[in-house]
């Protein structure tokens, strides 16, 4: 066996039937490829229906094949439908990456309600509808190795951000939703975990470094000295997903590249420069 097969194999997640949703861009897009590269069947869901063709294409045009379906994970009408579907082409799902979300800026005395909902809706409800669409797969390899499942929620959760809306409630959700999945279906196999990135460089965020010195003091806001790319969530969420972590459950993972180890760092101090301050 060459090393590059035995690599693809570590994580034992060849044939496995692994849906990952908001899989036409950035982080899941991402995780999808690293699903691939370990042999994984693809299942890609997102609302962004030429995208999720063109993300497809991508895939087939390397010789590996990925089913889709355009949907839009706050339909329980579409995820049952997607659920179905997926169980009748692929058979049960093993491992669901619940991914698909969205930004709305606001501050919280003028912002709408139905912004503040829909953020709720995409990044926190439809996670939990997600799950419970597919929960009867996961749940049925319950005696062969058991699934897994992992929710990509945010620092934000632990770090609110001025004029973010709802964005860092929802987070905070996700990481208590993720652990009330793993005590509920835990015994049935399912492992549910969460990472929560830091500063990543996605079709999402690529406005904010767009602008000059964004990059660099954003940077330097981490221990690595770097922004984060959707590749850096990806690999641990493999990691998380595969039989490999068969007993991190009901766990978060923060990948910031060591932000939010750097508060104390930031405190100004005389005779001191903050790091990467002159
Ligand atoms: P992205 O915008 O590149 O990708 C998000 C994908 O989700 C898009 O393809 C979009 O069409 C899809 N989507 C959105 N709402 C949907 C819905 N209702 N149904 C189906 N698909 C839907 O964004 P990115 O950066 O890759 O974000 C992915 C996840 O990572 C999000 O949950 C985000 O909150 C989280 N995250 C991103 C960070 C970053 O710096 N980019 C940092 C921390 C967390």
């Amino acid at each position: 066996m060459t090393t590059e097969i035995a690599c693809a194999q570590w994580l034992q997640l060849q044939h496995k039937v692994c849906v990952v949703t908001g899989a036409a861009s950035g982080i899941g897009l991402a995780i999808a490829e690293e699903l691939a590269r370990h042999g994984a069947r693809l299942v890609l869901l997102d609302r962004n229906a030429e995208l999720l063709n063109r993300a497809v294409e991508g895939f087939s045009a390397r010789g590996i094949k990925a089913s889709a379906v355009a949907c839009d994970t706050t339909s329980e009408a579409q995820l049952v439908a997607a659920a179905e579907k997926v169980q009748q082409e692929q058979g049960a799902a093993q491992v669901l990456i619940n991914c698909a979300g969205i930004l709305r800026a606001g501050a919280l005395d003028s912002m709408s309600l139905d912004d503040w909902n829909e953020v709720l809706s995409v990044n926190l409800s439809a996670y939990w509808l997600c799950s419970k669409a597919f929960g009867e797969q996961l749940r049925s390899h319950a005696t062969a190795g058991g699934a897994g499942v992992v929710h990509v929620a945010s620092i934000a959760a632990h770090f609110p951000q001025a004029y973010s809306g709802a964005y860092s409630a929802a987070k905070a959700g996700v990481c208590l939703l993720s652990r009330q999945i793993a005590i509920e279906w835990g015994a049935d196999g399912v492992r549910s975990n969460v990472i929560s990135p830091g500063m990543i460089r996605t079709p999402l965020s690529a406005g904010i470094y767009s602008h000059p010195g964004i990059e660099l003091a954003r940077a330097h806001m981490t221990a690595s000295g770097r922004v984060g790319e959707p590749e850096d969530i990806a690999q641990v969420a493999a990691f998380l997903a595969s039989p490999r972590a068969g007993y991190v459950n009901a766990a978060e993972l923060v990948v910031d590249g060591g932000m939010s180890a750097k508060l104390m760092d930031m405190v100004p101090r005389p005779g001191f420069s903050p790091a990467g301050v002159s």
